[in-house]
């Protein structure tokens, strides 16, 4: 009968783990939903769609059922001989590619990083760095320089420090990030056809990505309520009312007289 002695002590580590494990019931994520962007900094189609249409998301109440996940890489390749990196829109592209990699992990905040990619750019969709002017060789010392300029004005309008991206950036923890940031785009499935590339769990938009704040609100399993946003959107507006015909049912017999 000396069993139960022996078995005590695993009775304590088990209670001990059980208790030391996190309950999935308080996961953070509950119900919320994955989107995901695949772009590349000078991209004009990558650069509208954050500056004029992913803000959508964050100027609503959106934001609060989306996981966004911001992968700076798009059609980069590496040079196999030298190891360096070919951005599609010039050097000056990996250069910013590499500093908004740096600001999602420095500054690890989803609002701080975003309004820093968004300011970056806006400049961009603006028409503030060309890439096409970019790639001339005789302008290429002074597009690195607008480039810095740009970025860190954004940081200093935002009253982000700048030393950690300094830092970041010359450590070659910057280029440790972007091939992280490769490694999730070659694992698409399917492989990315261009950029922007936006998915929401895991499922691509393809040139519909426009009409993001639609997928999200349909794929959201959190409700009812849904946000607020998805009443204006048009597959949020009829979820929104099959459940309200849902939250009707059981009130019926008090409803039909
Ligand atoms: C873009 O940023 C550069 C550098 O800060 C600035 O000179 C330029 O005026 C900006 N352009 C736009 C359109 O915001
Ligand atoms: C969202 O992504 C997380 C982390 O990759 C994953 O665990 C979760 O299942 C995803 N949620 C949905 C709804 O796909
Ligand atoms: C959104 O729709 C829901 C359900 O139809 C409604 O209860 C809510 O008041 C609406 N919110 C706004 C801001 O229109």
């Amino acid at each position: 009968m000396a069993s139960g002695g022996r078995l005590f002590p695993f009775a304590l580590v088990t209670l001990l783990l059980f208790l030391i494990s996190p309950s999935p019931s308080l996961s953070s994520d509950d119900g919320k939903v994955n989107l995901s962007l695949y772009y590349e900094s000078l991209c004009p189609s990558s650069a509208d769609f954050i500056a004029n249409h992913l803000v959508k998301a964050f100027d609503t109440d959106l934001i609060d059922i989306i996981n966004l996940k911001i992968v700076p890489w798009g059609n980069t390749r590496i040079d196999s001989r030298t190891g360096a990196f070919i951005c599609q829109h010039g050097e000056v592209e990996c250069y910013l590619n590499t500093i908004q990699a740096c600001g999602i992990e420095v500054w690890s905040d989803l609002n701080p990083h975003f309004n820093f990619i968004r300011c970056v750019e806006r400049n961009v969709s603006e028409g503030g760095l060309q890439a096409g002017k970019i790639s001339a060789v005789h302008q290429e010392e002074s597009s690195n320089v607008a480039a810095s300029k740009l970025w860190e004005s954004c940081a200093e309008e935002l009253k982000l420090e700048e030393a950690g991206i300094y830092e970041c950036y010359t450590s070659g923890r910057g280029r440790e990030l972007e091939l992280q940031y490769k490694a999730e785009t070659d694992q698409l499935s399917p492989p990315h056809g261009y950029t922007p590339w936006v998915a929401v769990n895991d499922q691509p938009l393809y040139d519909d990505y426009m009409n993001f704040m639609d997928y999200v609100c349909q794929a959201y399993e959190g409700g009812p309520p849904k946000p607020a946003a998805c009443n204006s959107t048009r597959r949020g507006a009829n979820s929104a009312i099959r459940y309200a015909d849902e939250a009707r049912k059981p009130r019926s017999p008090f409803w039909s007289t």
